[in-house]
C-alpha cells in the first residue's frame, strides 16, 4: 500500500538482503523503518510486537528463520540441523496466539529437509521466506474480491449512503505483507467507488484500532469514525452498522475464531441485533487440529504494564507514556478472546466466502476433513 505516495510492503529485503520492516511502535506519529539484522532481532520484533498482526508474523517467521540458516554452522549437515530446529523452537514461543507463526517455521522445517547441503538449505530457506511473503499478500488481495462483493450486495439496498462497516484492532496491511484481511474488502470496495465509512474500535490496551487501523484508513483516504470499545453495541441498536467484518489469529475446524480481546463481545452484539459478523483470514491462520476453539486455542497473557500505561501525543507534539491506574492497581491483560462460530455469519479467505462450521469450511477446504 502507499506511503507519502511510495508503495510499501509491511516486511521486505533490499538490494543488499537486509531485512527491513516497518516499526510499528511509531505509528501513527511517526513512520519509520527498522532493520532486523539477525535471527535474535526477528524473535525480539515479534515477542515486542515492533511488527504485529497474524499475517505479518507468520512471515516475519519465514524471514526469521532464513536469518537463522544464515547464521547456522555449515560444518555438516547435522550441524546445520541442529542449529535451526533449535531456532525453530526458540522462534514458536515468541507468541502463542496466531497459527501463522508455527505454520510459518513448519513450512520453512519441511522446505529445508530437502537441501543436500548447508549452503543449499540457506538458499531455500531465502527462497521459501519470499514465498511466504508474496503468498500472504496474494491471499489478502483475494480476500478483498471476495470480501467486496458482500460490501456489494449491501450497498445495492443503501441508495447511495455509505456502508457502514465496524472493525476490531488491525487486520489491515499493518497486520500483513500487504493488503490486509479485514479491511482488504474495504480498500476494494473503496477503491470500486462503492460508497463505505468504517467504525474504528480504539482496541484496549495497545490501541492498534486508533493507532494504526486509523492511520491505514487515513492513508488510503476511507472515511472512518474512531469510536471507544464500548460503543459498538449502541451503534448496532441504532442502526448505524451494516456488517461487521474483523480479522482471525486462529480459527479452528469448526470455525471457532481468536482474534483481539473484546472481539467476542461485539460478535454478541452483532447476534443480538441481527447484523451479519464475518471473520477474515487467508488459509494459514486455520488450524484445523483444534475442534472447540475456547477450549483449545492458547490465548496470550501479555505484561500489565499495557493495561495500567498509555501512549499517546501530548499537546506540545511529544510522544508521552502516562499511567492512567493508582500506583499500586494491579492488572491482567489477556490478548485474545475467541468468538464461537454459532456468533460468526461466515469466514472470508483467499478461497472465497463460507459458513462458519465444519462442513462450511470443507467446502472451500477439503483437505480439512482428517485433520481432527
Ligand atoms: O496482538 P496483535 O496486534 O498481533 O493482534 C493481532 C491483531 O491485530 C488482531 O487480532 C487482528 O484482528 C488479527 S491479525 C490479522
Amino acid at each position: 500500500m502507499n506511503v507519502n505516495g511510495k508503495a510499501y510492503r509491511t516486511i521486505w529485503t533490499d538490494e543488499a538482503d537486509r531485512l527491513l520492516v516497518i516499526n510499528q511502535h511509531l505509528l501513527p506519529h511517526r513512520f519509520e523503518t527498522a532493520e532486523l539484522p539477525s535471527f535474535e532481532s526477528v524473535c525480539a520484533a515479534i515477542r515486542d510486537m515492533l511488527v504485529r498482526g497474524a499475517g505479518l508474523i507468520g512471515a516475519t517467521a519465514g524471514y526469521g528463520m532464513w536469518l537463522a540458516a544464515r547464521e547456522a554452522p555449515t560444518a555438516s549437515n547435522d550441524a546445520f540441523d541442529a542449529f535451526f530446529s533449535a531456532a525453530a523452537a526458540t522462534l514458536k514461543e515468541t507468541r502463542p496466539t496466531a497459527s501463522n507463526l508455527a505454520w510459518a517455521v513448519e513450512r520453512q522445517l519441511a522446505a529445508v529437509a530437502h537441501g543436500g547441503s548447508p549452503e543449499e538449505k540457506r538458499r531455500i530457506a531465502r527462497r521459501t521466506a519470499q514465498v511466504i511473503a508474496d503468498e500472504d499478500a496474494e491471499a489478502c488481495r483475494r480476500i478483498g474480491t471476495h470480501g467486496k462483493t458482500l460490501l456489494e450486495r449491501i450497498a445495492a439496498r443503501k441508495h447511495g449512503d455509505p456502508v457502514n462497516i465496524l472493525t476490531h484492532c488491525n487486520a489491515g496491511w499493518l497486520a500483513f505483507v500487504d493488503y490486509g484481511s479485514a479491511l482488504s474488502p474495504v480498500y476494494a470496495a473503496h477503491d470500486a467507488g462503492i460508497p463505505v465509512h468504517v467504525w474504528v474500535d480504539e482496541t484496549r490496551p495497545r490501541n492498534q484500532g486508533a493507532g494504526l487501523t486509523a492511520w491505514e484508513l487515513s492513508r488510503h483516504g476511507v472515511p472512518h469514525t474512531l469510536i471507544a470499545d464500548n460503543a459498538g453495541g449502541h451503534l448496532m441498536q441504532h442502526g448505524m452498522v451494516d456488517i461487521v467484518i474483523t480479522g482471525a489469529d486462529r480459527v479452528t475446524r469448526q470455525g471457532d475464531a481468536a482474534n483481539k480481546i473484546g472481539t467476542y463481545l461485539k460478535a454478541l452484539a452483532a447476534h443480538d441485533n441481527g447484523i451479519p459478523f464475518y471473520v477474515a483470514l487467508p488459509s494459514s491462520t486455520f488450524d484445523f487440529s483444534l475442534n472447540d476453539g475456547v477450549r483449545e486455542i492458547p490465548i496470550e497473557e501479555r505484561g500489565a504494564q499495557e493495561v495500567r500505561i498509555m501512549t499517546g501525543k501530548a499537546t506540545d507534539g511529544r510522544v508521552l507514556d502516562v499511567q492512567i491506574c493508582p500506583d499500586e492497581t494491579p492488572a491482567r491483560n489477556w490478548a485474545f478472546d475467541v468468538t464461537p462460530h454459532r456468533l460468526i455469519t461466515g469466514l472470508i479467505s483467499e478461497r472465497g466466502v463460507c459458513p462458519a462450521t465444519e462442513a462450511g469450511i470443507i467446502t472451500l477446504y477439503p483437505e480439512a476433513e482428517n485433520r481432527a
